[in-house]
């Protein structure tokens, strides 16, 4: 069963708990909580404070997407805001391996995060050392984009490495591509825009559940 995570980037920052709210009665899995640094992307978002307030808020699990240069400087902040899941960019400035022993003893899970542009070959060393592998399905920075149709196949070669690992894809998922990122392998669908623009989220989490089953038969 593919996992549902809602971007709350594309949530309403003047009413973040009643959206929390909604992806929860809407029966989504986890939430996705973009940070962006103004440097590896050019924009801005949420800072340990939220990620602290959304522990105390919710009991879905934080999957917290560091979208900087040096999530070095950070990650600790975030593990200690209460980050279930913690993803670095393969891109970044840093030293991974020394990241994900971080995440690992405070006891959340390591990802790692590759750009549309980036090939599956640039993570390969790393599967040893993380739980989930993102596969960003556009440019990371904003939500709204067209989904990248090339990363369908990315996906499928992460998969058929045998990594046992959730692959995780993020950025223009809807109703009309999510069952080909399943059928390829995907663990885990981050969806914004095709969430949060719903009045009534529950009807979309199930079309998407929909969308799956109907690809399986
Ligand atoms: C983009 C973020 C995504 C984005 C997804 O950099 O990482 O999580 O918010 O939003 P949609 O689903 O609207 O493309
Ligand atoms: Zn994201």
């Amino acid at each position: 069963m593919i996992k549902i995570a809602p971007s709350i980037l594309a949530a309403d920052p003047l009413n973040l708990e009643r959206d929390v709210r909604r992806a929860e009665e809407a029966g989504c899995d986890w939430l996705h909580i973009d940070v962006m640094d103004a440097h590896f992307v050019p924009n801005l978002a949420y800072s340990p404070k939220v990620v602290r307030r959304l522990k105390e808020a919710t009991s879905l699990p934080l999957d917290v997407h560091l979208m900087m240069d040096h999530p070095e400087t950070l990650a600790e902040c975030f593990l200690d805001a209460g980050a279930d899941i913690l993803t670095i960019h393969a891109e970044a400035d840093t030293d991974p391996l020394k990241l994900t022993e971080m995440i690992h003893r405070a006891g959340a899970k390591a990802g790692i995060a590759l750009k549309p542009g980036t090939p599956a070959e640039a993570v390969l060393p790393l599967l040893g050392q993380a739980e989930l592998i993102l596969a960003m399905t556009v440019e990371p920075g904003f939500g709204g984009q067209k989904l990248d149709e090339s990363v369908v196949d990315k996906i499928r070669q992460l998969r058929d490495t045998g990594w046992q690992g959730w692959i995780e894809a993020d950025g223009g998922i809807k109703e009309d591509n999510i069952a080909r990122l399943f059928d390829a392998g995907l663990d885990v669908a981050v969806m914004g825009t095709a969430l949060f623009r719903e009045k009534d989220m529950r009807p979309a989490v199930e079309r998407m559940h929909q969308m799956i089953r109907k690809s399986e038969a």
